[in-house]
């Protein structure tokens, strides 16, 4: 969580920090700050709330400098509000310090700080950076060493950037748990949590490890580690281009991120596949694919949409490869000493790469001997250059908080890895191999057809808007699509949602059934179609409303359901990736009706970098 964005150069910087942080607003967005350094003394202006109404503030005061850092916050110690956000600076105004992170022993550091006198102005954990930096300036060292030293003391996870006035051609950057990146240019280099804020000004990127702090100069770059040892980097150049994060037309990133589905699906898919020889390439895995085909047991991992993309994974993997295989969230996993064996492999499953969540687990079980694999989308994340291997998701950038092609994408990646090992381990002929990598193949094209029920969608979210809960029921694959369909719509309408496998509802669930109570059923034609339908009685009989998904032509449900919404045939195990499409379309009319603010919906981030 937290954005950050840095410049050094000739030009003025504000501009330049202002759009890096509305790129950035994905990670946090409560309140948001710059400092720079204007007339060898450093200035800092912050606001609670997002970047415009920094945006707004700065305007009117015409602020110039060749050098600052920039700031969105998504708080966790102390409230959102002006004082708490970013930057921080020291008590004569010389240094100031922008973080993402948690730094879990400030309480100690502050008790020793305001013994020789500190004064804290906020309740943020990292304000405690900016006086340890600046008690070790006071003892004589330069600002790098002084960062160094202080993170010598420090526990918890960074990325922070500090300037001080003292010495203004330079910014100091350090990294451990929090992504950093730094952006080469011609006279001018830049800082920031990801490429999407510098993309606009360079393409060369050197990513930052942890236990490494960077000293950016205008005309020079240069990395040690916390304990000076110097460091070659390696200076990526990356593809991604601007208009890919742009919203081109649409009103919204998530509108126009579940648009695109056809189009990142191809991606995703686009070279892995030779359908003549019912084969699956996944260059990724050449090297462990004997390690992993050999596996006795798989475990997924994941957070949120992740881990319910897992989840569809687990019945893939169960269904075709025979591999028993379970599916932990990353924050439980990383916590209760999971038993870990050497022939398990573990998948870890991010759209970011960098949810501390997920990091933490995939340290965990790399260190208790596992084969561990990647399915993330941003290309050069922590979590891709950790693994021993992986597959990228290609999706694209996705910036809309609410995660909608990287679902399907991960679905994708995880259906290519299941048949890619169920041929090495000659669970599936070539036959049923070239049936079901066709059916993938022309999924892009129902996906299509499925965008087709928008018109639909409002209709029935205009009828539906005001309720204050859902349910969300499905059986086999219809179950882990129930818990994602919830989860979009509670997280950015705000409405209560339960996800639920339909065969459990009369465990307990049905209790809250009445005619106030929209229940959403996944009752596409397949395997438990029949037994769903009995699930679905029994809610009529209560008198719930029901709202079903069902397979083209199905005129049977058409007579139980209150609304339908008809999505193109397919097999039992690409239904997720079709019907994922009306369920997100329902929860972004329904949010839009509600004034929702969908792209950035409250108390959320897009890339959760704190445990
Ligand atoms: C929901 C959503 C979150 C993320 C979760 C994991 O729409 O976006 O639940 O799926 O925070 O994020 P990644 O995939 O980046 O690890």
């Amino acid at each position: 969580m937290c954005g950050i964005v840095g410049y050094i150069g000739e030009r003025n910087c504000i501009p330049i920090l202002i759009n890096g942080l509305k790129r950035l607003e994905y990670r946090g967005y409560d309140s948001a700050g710059i400092g720079i350094v204007d007339d060898d003394s450093c200035l800092i202006v912050k606001n609670k709330g997002k970047v415009s109404l920094l945006e707004d503030k700065l305007e009117s005061l015409d602020l110039k400098s060749s050098i600052g850092l920039g700031h969105t916050r998504w708080a966790t110690h102390g409230i959102p509000n002006e004082i708490n956000a970013h930057p921080h600076s020291n008590e004569d105004n010389s240094i100031f310090l922008i973080h993402n992170g948690i730094i879990e022993n400030y309480q100690v550091l502050k008790k020793g700080l305001m013994g020789f006198g500190y004064k804290f102005l906020s309740e943020t954990d990292s304000e405690v950076l900016v006086h340890l930096i600046d008690s070790f300036t006071k003892r004589g060292h330069n600002l790098t060493k002084s960062v160094q030293l202080a993170l010598h003391e420090v526990e918890g996870t960074y990325g922070l950037a500090v300037i001080s006035s003292k010495e203004p051609d330079k910014i100091i950057a350090a990294r451990k748990g929090s992504p950093l990146v730094v952006g080469i240019g011609e006279n001018e280099n830049f800082l920031a949590s990801d490429v999407s804020a510098i993309i606009a000004h360079t393409k060369q990127i050197i990513y930052l490890e942890d236990g490494e702090i960077a000293v950016i100069k205008k005309d020079e770059f240069t990395a040690k580690t916390i304990y000076d040892n110097a460091i070659e980097k390696e200076v990526h150049e990356i593809s991604m281009t601007l208009e890919e994060i742009d919203r081109g037309g649409y009103a919204h990133f998530m509108l126009k991120e579940i648009m695109e589905q056809p189009e990142s699906l191809r991606n995703s898919i686009r070279g892995r596949i030779i359908q003549s020889e019912g084969d699956v390439v996944l260059g990724g895995l050449t090297d462990v694919v004997e390690k992993l085909a050999n596996s006795k047991r798989i475990i997924i991992t994941a957070c949120g949409t992740s881990w319910h993309a897992g989840l569809v994974g687990e019945y893939m993997l169960e269904q075709f490869c025979r591999i028993p295989t379970e599916v932990e969230y990353a924050s439980e996993f990383r916590y209760r000493n999971p038993i870990i064996e050497k022939d398990d492999a573990i998948f870890f499953i991010s759209q970011s790469g960098e949810t501390a969540d997920t990091l933490a687990a995939l340290r965990e079980a790399k260190m208790k001997g596992a084969l561990v694999l990647g399915i993330c989308n941003a290309v050069g994340s922590s979590i891709a250059r950790e693994t021993n291997a992986g597959v990228y998701t290609h999706a694209g950038p996705e910036i809309g908080v609410a995660s909608t092609k990287a679902f399907t994408a991960q679905m994708t990646v995880l259906l290519l890895m299941c048949l890619f090992l169920a041929s090495s381990k000659g669970e599936l002929s070539k036959k049923q191999m070239q049936d079901i990598l066709s059916e993938l193949d022309g999924i892009p094209e129902k996906i299509e057809k499925a965008l087709k029920t928008n018109e639909e969608i409002k209709k029935i979210a205009l009828k539906l808007k005001d309720a204050e809960n859902f349910i969300y029921l499905g059986r086999g694959y219809g179950f882990p699509l129930a818990l994602e369909g919830a989860l979009k719509l509670k997280e950015i309408s705000y409405i209560h949602a339960e996800g639920c496998p339909a065969g459990e509802m009369k465990h307990g669930p049905i209790a809250l059934v009445d005619e106030n109570m929209p229940v959403v059923f996944i009752a596409n034609k397949g395997n438990s179609y029949e037994k769903l339908i009995s699930n679905m009685m029994e809610v009529k009989a209560r008198k719930g409303i029901i709202i079903a998904l069902i397979t083209e032509g199905d005129t049977h449900v058409k007579e139980i359901a209150d609304f339908v919404i008809e999505i193109p045939e397919t097999l039992d195990v690409l239904m997720p990736f079709v019907a994922s499409i009306p369920l997100q379309l329902l929860a972004y009319h329904i949010a839009l009706l509600r004034g929702c603010d969908i792209d950035k919906p409250r108390n959320l981030a897009k890339s959760v970098t704190v445990e």
